[in-house]
């Protein structure tokens, strides 16, 4: 049974003109016109026999009549002359084929031909349009790889289908201002990951709103905060460490080093020197040959950072012998590191970073890094736990929080890199609030530095060795450019702000430029979908998730309106000295 089953009396006009992909279609009914609607869908028929055009209505516009009609004409030189007065504009999006093989109604996103002149345009509506919706709902599905988000608004009975591999293979946005349902939408994502057998994804949770979202196929790990130092927890309890060995050169300096410090040149060649000789000792006390030949101050081997600062303070005191015998003078660096020594010191101390310097003894273990990855990347049926992993990164400090997250998708990254291509699990990384730690370059200091890098180069190399984004945020024009010009799957909720709307429309694809005008009106978990994992361009609305995450936007008046309300600015005021909630 075919879905466009149009009788010639039912077309509402013809095509005027023909541009690549628009066409304009003149209405010969005022009537037709007024039940007309921007986005809308019509159908056009092909030049070829069973194929239908199928397009979104993007203008539509009536002229006043009489203007165009010269003044003393008369009436009868106007006769066969029909003045267009009513067009719409469509921008064509893919062709419905009646019958491919024994498939009735297949949708494909190609314009393989174009409709002729006086071609007949059918407006899609009612009946047919559900039956549409569902004969591409079922495109998808048959690819197998179904990722339900919820439904059509212009269809509430048709469900809403992406295509899993292309939603993740080439990158994703989602954005959307406060409030919109971007964290709910992730949320229904992610549970449906979870559902897969093998599944592998990790999720940057910064608010830790998404610890009530459990179940088989999800993990919670949280990077350890103050109240973990005595050291008891490690990764079996979920807890993350992330020793700072395991940072890399540049990433330990936009740490500790103050570039302004007109000492900075050599306490950053003295400290790069220190750590190689503390890296190099480490891996000959525990006979590793090989990695001795090749490593360098960037390889993640453990090192004694006490043994560092005994060197650095040795270094920074140092008197040598003097011209005249029996006299001494100052060492090269002496002085020169005193404020390198002083931050180091200062941040060792500080219970915030206990993620980072506050470690137990078996995080110092060259065998622990393995099992930090396994617990990163192996998939559902790879560990006892989830393969989906939600990481909470509550507790760690704003201003180095992109160095941070930068640290964990560049092991991931790396890891993934260097596993031989036939063992190479696929991972998805789901950036939430990504305007926070991959900044627009503009905006980047020496803390975002490392993580603006690392994520344009999963944005860019990425597909290759199967790494997807999912990239999450409020702010798309304070997000770098780059890497959300990498991604090909859009996600947009409402949207207010100019400037972010204006980002979300040079995303899009030209034709699609009328589209974006509905941002600002779209409904709260309403969101227009386009990219290579939908078939159509459509505007849908996300189902709730099963359970959802604890973001709720808080209803002030109801509250001003309680009668009692929970003691509790005694107890903040304590875990905000104690920087812990535990
Ligand atoms: N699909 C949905 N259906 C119904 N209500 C929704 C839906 N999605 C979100 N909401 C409502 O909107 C509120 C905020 O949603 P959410 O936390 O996802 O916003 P957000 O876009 O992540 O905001 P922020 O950028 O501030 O994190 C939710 O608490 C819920 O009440
Ligand atoms: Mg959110």
């Amino acid at each position: 049974m075919t879905v466009f089953d149009y009788k010639k009396e039912e077309a509402i006009g013809t095509v005027y003109s023909v541009d690549t992909g628009t066409v304009i279609v003149s209405v010969s009914d005022v009537e037709h016109l007024r039940s007309l609607q921007v986005n809308h869908l019509v159908a056009l028929r092909s030049s070829k026999v069973g194929q239908h055009l199928v397009g979104l209505i993007d203008k539509i516009t009536r002229k006043t009549l009489g203007e165009s009609i010269e003044e003393g004409s008369e009436e009868d030189m106007l006769e066969g002359i029909t003045i267009i007065e009513n067009v719409i504009r469509v921008t064509l999006i893919g062709t419905l084929i009646d019958v491919v093989g024994s498939t009735p109604n297949v949708f494909r996103r190609t314009l393989e031909t174009v409709p002729e002149i006086d071609a007949d345009c059918f407006v899609l509506e009612g009946e047919r349009l559900t039956k549409f919706m569902k004969s591409i709902s079922k495109s998808v599905q048959e690819g197998k790889h179904p990722l339900s988000l919820g439904t059509y608004t212009i269809d509430e009975d048709a469900e809403a289908w992406l295509d899993g591999n292309k939603f993740f293979q080439r990158h994703a946005v989602i954005v959307g201002s406060t409030g919109s349902g971007k964290s709910w939408a992730v949320a229904r994502i992610l549970e449906q990951v979870a559902e897969l057998p093998n599944a592998n994804a990790i999720l940057f949770d910064i608010h830790g709103e998404y610890a009530p979202i459990q179940g088989d196929g999800i993990q919670h790990l949280r990077i350890a905060g103050p109240g973990d130092l005595n050291g008891l927890k490690n990764l079996d309890d979920g807890i993350v460490f992330l020793p700072y060995w395991l940072l890399t050169y540049e990433e330990m300096l936009a740490l500790l080093l103050d570039r302004s410090d007109q000492n900075a040149p050599n306490q950053a060649m003295v400290f790069a020197r220190e750590v190689t000789t503390a890296k190099r000792t480490k891996l000959e006390q525990d006979n590793k040959t090989a990695i001795l030949a090749n490593f360098t101050v960037d390889s993640p081997v453990p090192y004694v950072l006490d043994s560092v600062m005994e060197r650095l303070t040795f270094l920074n005191e140092e008197r040598v012998e003097g011209a005249r015998s029996g006299t001494t003078k100052a060492g090269d660096f002496n002085g020169k590191l005193s404020r390198f020594i002083q931050r180091l010191d200062a941040k060792r101390k500080d219970r915030r970073l206990t993620f980072l310097f506050g470690a137990s003894e078996c995080s110092m273990e060259y065998d622990w890094m393995p099992a930090l990855c396994t617990r990163l990347l192996a998939s559902t049926r790879q560990q006892d736990n989830g393969g989906v992993k939600i990481i909470d990164f509550s507790e760690v400090p704003s201003d180095i929080l992109p160095l941070i997250i930068g640290l964990v998708a560049r092991i991931v990254f790396s890891v993934q890199q260097w596993t031989p291509k036939e063992k190479r699990h696929p991972i998805g990384l789901v950036c939430d609030e990504a305007h926070l730690y991959i900044p627009a370059r503009t905006e980047s200091s020496a803390v975002s530095e490392a993580a603006v890098h690392i994520f344009e180069r999963i944005a860019k190399e990425g597909r290759k060795y199967g790494v997807g984004l999912v990239i999450v945020s409020q702010r798309p024009s304070e997000v770098n450019r780059t890497v959300l010009s990498q991604c090909n799957n859009y996600i947009a909720m409402r949207l207010t702000n100019a400037d972010d709307q204006g980002v979300v429309r040079r995303l899009l694809p030209d034709s699609l430029g009328g589209f974006s005008d509905l941002l600002p009106i779209l409904d709260v978990g309403e969101a227009l979908v386009v990219g290579d994992s939908s078939m159509l361009p459509t505007r849908i609305r996300f189902a709730k998730p099963t359970t959802e995450p604890a973001s709720a936007t808080i209803e002030f008046w109801d509250e001003w309106s309680k009668e009692k309300v929970a003691e509790s600015i005694t107890d903040a005021v304590e875990y905000m000295r104690r920087q812990s909630k535990v």
